[in-house]
């Protein structure tokens, strides 16, 4: 097992990375603050690895409340939110209960946000299940649930107490879930990490075999990299926006589909292609580096054709972007592979961005 250090302060925090320590108490017991636990999960984990982690903490010598909640990102809402409040009621939950978030990325989210509100705030633990998980979403303390008109929309900047990742649940995964968690690994190393990328140039094959060396690194170098961002600009007031790259364009295309149909991951995956293109027209990076972005992520099995909306309704769903500022939108642009920037673009270079995004984008000369 290795651990890796989020230093945020009095808000720093492990994250334990290692095969097989998903019901290691010792990953756990520094970090629960008192005799009650919330056990959050899904319908579908809740019979993968609901039962173990229960026994681990039931042998603790703890009291468990397990709550299981629907399973699908069309499920992130206010609606299933206020479910894990209804239970936290009515099992007597308090300010020394301990919520442990079991799951992907829309369990760990909504968790999360639950935690930040209950009582103005209870302990929780990350125990994340999905590669998508593992290298983006329990790191760094977004929470938050849709709202119909915008992705995440509602939410809090709330860090967890520690992040244990176990690589061994990773093999349960189904692959298009796998798929959609190297999105936001590719996304580490176009934004940060240009040794990075070419090691997953070169490594793409392995980790779609589900080669376990290899997922290994590539859940390390991710942490490291989110790490390293959110240390030095935990509330996304500059830097940590980097992370977004790919998102404006791949937030719309999650709720212009609705939420669910395609994953996050592949959202972002074509999200990428786009953002990258985009920089590519308004000559920030090379046709060269935008091609190398294209092949990696088609190689990753992402989509890399934009559904076909009309240009006015990818407008309008970008409109409620965060990054946004006074009315106008603004995306995460390249200046060369490995550095990014957050900057505006004229209208019609968007317009003709999403045009081509939306038919077969290969070159774009
Ligand atoms: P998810 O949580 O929906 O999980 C994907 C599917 O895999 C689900 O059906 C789940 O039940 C199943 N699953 C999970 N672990 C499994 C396992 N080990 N074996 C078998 N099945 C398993 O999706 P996700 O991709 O993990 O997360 C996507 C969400 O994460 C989105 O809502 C996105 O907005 C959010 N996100 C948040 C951040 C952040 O910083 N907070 C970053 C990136 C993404
Ligand atoms: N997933 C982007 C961020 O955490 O900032």
């Amino acid at each position: 097992m290795i651990t890796l250090r989020l230093d945020l302060g009095e808000r720093s925090y492990p994250i334990y990375i290692g095969s097989d320590i998903l019901v290691s108490p010792a990953c756990y017991l520094p970090h629960i603050s008192g005799h009650h636990i919330a056990l959050v999960t899904n319908q579908t984990l809740v019979s993968l690895y609901g039962e173990p982690v229960r026994k681990m903490l039931l042998d603790l010598g703890k009291q468990v409340t397990l709550i299981v909640l629907p399973d699908g990102e069309a499920f992130k809402t206010w609606h299933t939110l206020n479910e894990v409040f209804d239970q936290l009621l009515v099992a007597g939950a308090d300010r020394a209960t301990t919520l442990i978030a079991l799951g992907g990325g829309v369990i760990g989210d909504m968790a999360g946000f639950a935690a930040a509100c209950y009582m103005r705030g209870i302990a929780f633990i990350q125990v994340p299940t999905t590669l998508l998980a593992q290298v983006d979403s329990s790191v760094g303390g977004k929470t938050g649930i849709n709202h119909p008109r915008g992705k995440n929309m509602i939410g809090a900047f709330y860090q967890p107490r520690a992040v244990i990742a176990d690589m061994h649940v990773l093999t349960t995964l189904p692959r298009r879930e796998l798929v959609a968690g190297l999105a936001e690994v590719i996304k580490h190393g176009v934004v940060a990490d240009a040794a990075f990328f070419v090691w997953l140039e070169n490594n793409i094959a392995a980790l779609l075999r589900c080669q376990a060396s290899a997922l290994a690194y590539a859940v390390q170098r991710s942490c490291e990299i989110k790490a390293a961002i959110v240390m030095q600009d935990e509330r996304e007031s500059g830097l940590r926006a980097i992370l977004n790259f790919g998102h404006t364009f791949g937030h719309a295309i999650e709720a212009g589909l609705g939420y669910g149909h395609w994953l996050h991951g592949e959202a972002v995956g074509c999200g990428m292609v786009m953002a990258a293109a985009l920089s590519r027209r308004l000559g920030s990076i090379d046709e060269a580096t935008y091609q190398r972005i294209h092949r990696l992520i088609q190689a990753a099995g992402l989509p890399v054709v934009a559904p076909a909306f009309t240009q006015a309704r990818y407008f309008e769903l970008m409109a409620v972007d965060k990054k946004n500022q006074e009315g106008a939108l603004r995306f995460v642009l390249l200046s060369h592979l490995g550095l990014a920037y957050v900057g505006g673009a004229a209208h019609e270079i968007v317009a003709v961005t999403l045009d081509h995004a939306m038919q077969a984008p290969s070159a774009l000369a």
